[in-house]
């Protein structure tokens, strides 16, 4: 389960359902102007929600029997079917886990919450980057000069602090979903939070208190103190001398640990420990970990491609171009790790586990508002932040350690295949007046695209929120429905009328639809199978044969991994396949325009992520000329 679903999970950020949070450009009064601990998400006082309901089993069924349907010839159909109902039948294996189920959602606020942390994240042993850590790729930026770099990131990095002052003092209005208030404990995890690598799992460390941020030059670590004496933010101006003051600091060879994060988890928690051994790296990788979050201040990646600048730019960002690139000018452990490059490329890396997408990407929207409004003081009165060098002492193995993760990851970097595009014939109020669904509308046709290029369909992952709940997070939209299969089907091989055509498109938004009613109302079926799955091994009970069917295998065989992740500036989430033969696929469905980003691994012979984009923006096209044809000939 977790090598599937890792990658799938990725955050999401609706902005419809999240309240406007506003940052001022104006210099920091109040609100921001002192440092305070980071709150708990008890501290904050938000909307009690309800517990994490637990579904129906014959509903979770008959939902599992609907969608695999669709991925399986007759003959395997008819065995995967027989086995879920074997495993649903009065006084079976089904029925006896379901009633534990029961028992612990009746007793537990969120009786999911650990399970998937655990196999959805800690528990997953490839590395972070590409695999679980997405990107936010920012709006280009043009640097005339070094100074123009640093002060950019500067203001990013008090636009951070800012928002992070606005959390911690509990000010954060609520978010809503519609008239439904969601679960606003994700926010206080942004900050000061570091994934720590185990040998078997991994865990989260989060610092109560702290008062620095971690600027990331040439692969060395600094420590950069970013509050003033008497607590409070210190000023753009200030932050760009300590930036100024880092790039100067120092020019030997670097260590190169950042390249660790990079790792396998269990063989950089084999790494971690050996660090740890030595007081000088456990106090710098302490300063590290307990950091706010970190800056990496990029150089110019040297990349001999034809690839566009915004898929660079996602790449650069997801995972720095290899180890003579940015890779090494990292730690993608950090929950945020904000990016600067002196060519203007900028934008953030996170660490997936603590929270999803919407904290950050409204994170995101907000500092570069902050930073494309913000004038830096242009006076003498400024001062230079406490900076230092973190240094480490590595013994011949940690040396040797590094040399393999700059291969392995130069290997990683070169699998990648990245097509960063913005779709520009239509955007999300073309499909909202075609009085369709546009997440439905744009689900239906990454699916259909992937039929058009491979001849059949593929199980499909798109998150869902289920902040709706106490301690919610998500819930999978199985997106391959048969409605869906059906209407590109007809539309790809079958000679119909527009009406037709429209019809089965309708019945395919309305499906997807009602799927999504399902999953964001905690009625959808994949957390629930891995509840009972998980009962059945902590209770020590055979793994029932339905978790062993290869129908159940393939359904959950996400080669599509899909998200929106909607921002209102012009940016798009990336992150790479979860699986070796699928795609992700990221979209920010913008008034005009749909800004996307689809990956593939280049070991995999039959996927290619520019033939899948292009197949994508043909299917969006077909599919509006379906609409309007149907709409115009009823006139
Ligand atoms: N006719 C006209 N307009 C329609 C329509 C129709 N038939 N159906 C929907 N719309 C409108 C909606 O009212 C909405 O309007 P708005 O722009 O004014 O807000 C807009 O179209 C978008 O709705 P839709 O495209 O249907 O999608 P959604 O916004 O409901 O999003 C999900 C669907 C699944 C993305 C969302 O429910 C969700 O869960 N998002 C969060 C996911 C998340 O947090 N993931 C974290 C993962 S790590």
């Amino acid at each position: 389960m977790a090598n599937t679903t890792a990658g799938a999970v990725r955050g999401l950020s609706q902005k419809f359902i999240c309240s406007k949070h506003v940052l001022s450009a104006s210099p920091g009064v109040g609100l921001y102007s002192s440092r305070t601990k980071s709150m708990s998400a008890k501290a904050l006082q938000y909307a009690k929600l309800p517990s994490l309901p637990v579904p129906k089993l014959n509903q979770t069924l008959e939902q599992y029997i609907r969608t695999v349907k669709p991925l399986l010839t007759k003959d395997e159909f008819a065995v995967t079917e027989q086995v879920a109902k074997n495993f649903g039948a009065p006084g079976g294996v089904g029925e006896k886990l379901q009633l534990m189920l029961e028992e612990k959602g009746a007793k537990e606020p969120n009786w999911l919450s650990e399970w998937w942390l655990d196999s959805a994240y800690l528990s997953y042993r490839l590395p972070v980057l590409v695999h679980s850590n997405p990107a936010l790729v920012f709006p280009k930026q043009n640097f005339l000069s070094k100074k123009e770099h640093l002060a950019y990131a500067a203001k990013l990095i008090v636009g951070a602090l800012r928002y992070k002052a606005i959390i911690d003092s509990g000010k954060l209005e609520q978010d809503y979903l519609g008239k439904s208030p969601l679960d606003m404990s994700q926010y206080t995890k942004v900050f000061n939070g570091c994934r720590i690598p185990g040998l078997k799992t991994d865990t989260i460390r989060h610092a109560l208190d702290s008062n620095h941020v971690i600027v990331i030059h040439n692969n060395q670590f600094y420590k950069v103190v970013v509050y003033g004496e008497n607590g409070q933010i210190l000023d753009d101006r200030d932050i760009l001398n300590g930036l100024t003051c880092v790039t100067q600091k120092y020019n030997g060879p670097s260590a190169g640990v950042g390249f660790l994060t990079t790792e396998c988890r269990n063989v950089w928690g084999i790494a971690h420990e050996e660090l740890n051994k030595d007081p000088v790296n456990r106090a710098s990788l302490q300063a590290i970990e307990d950091s706010i979050f970190v800056m990496c201040l990029d150089k110019s990646s040297k990349i001999e491609d034809n690839a566009t600048v915004s898929t660079r730019m996602a790449l650069q960002l997801l995972h720095g171009y290899g180890a003579e690139n940015n890779s090494g000018n990292r730690w993608f452990d950090k929950t945020l790790q904000l990016i600067v490059s002196e060519d203007g490329v900028n934008g953030l890396c996170y660490e997936h586990s603590p929270t999803e997408g919407p904290p950050i990407a409204n994170l995101a929207d907000l500092i570069v508002n902050y930073a494309q409004e913000k004038t830096l003081r242009d006076d003498e009165r400024h001062l230079t932040p406490h900076c230092e060098r973190l240094t480490f002492n590595l013994t011949s193995a940690l040396d040797e350690a590094v040399m393999l993760a700059k291969r392995n990851v130069d290997q990683l970097v070169q699998d990648v295949q990245m097509n960063s595009f913005s779709f520009d014939k239509f955007g999300k109020e073309d499909i909202k007046a075609l009085k369709l669904s546009p997440d439905s509308f744009i689900q239906i046709a990454i699916q259909m695209a992937f039929i058009r290029l491979h001849g059949h369909p593929a199980a499909h992952y798109e998150s869902a929120s289920t902040r709706r709940f106490h301690g919610g997070r998500t819930e999978t939209i199985r997106s391959c429905l048969p409605e869906i299969v059906n209407f590109a089907n007809i539309h790809l091989k079958q000679n119909l009328s527009p009406q037709e055509k429209f019809k089965a498109l309708q019945s395919a938004v309305n499906a997807h639809k009602g799927y999504v009613g399902m999953a964001i109302n905690g009625q959808a079926i994949d957390r629930h199978l891995l509840g009972l799955k998980r009962l059945a091994i902590e209770g020590g009970i055979d793994i029932p044969s339905l978790f062993l069917d290869p129908g159940y295998s393939t359904s959950n065989n996400w080669r599509l991994s899909t998200s929106q992740v909607a921002a209102v500036n012009d940016m798009v989430m990336c992150y790479g396949p979860v699986t070796p033969d699928g795609y992700g696929c990221c979209y920010n469905p913008r008034r005009d325009e749909i800004n996307f980003a689809v990956s593939a691994f280049n070991s995999n012979p039959t996927t290619c992520a520019e033939k899948f984009g292009e197949a994508l923006k043909k299917c969006l096209e077909e599919m509006r000329d379906v609409a309007t044809s149907s709409i115009l000939s009823s006139l």
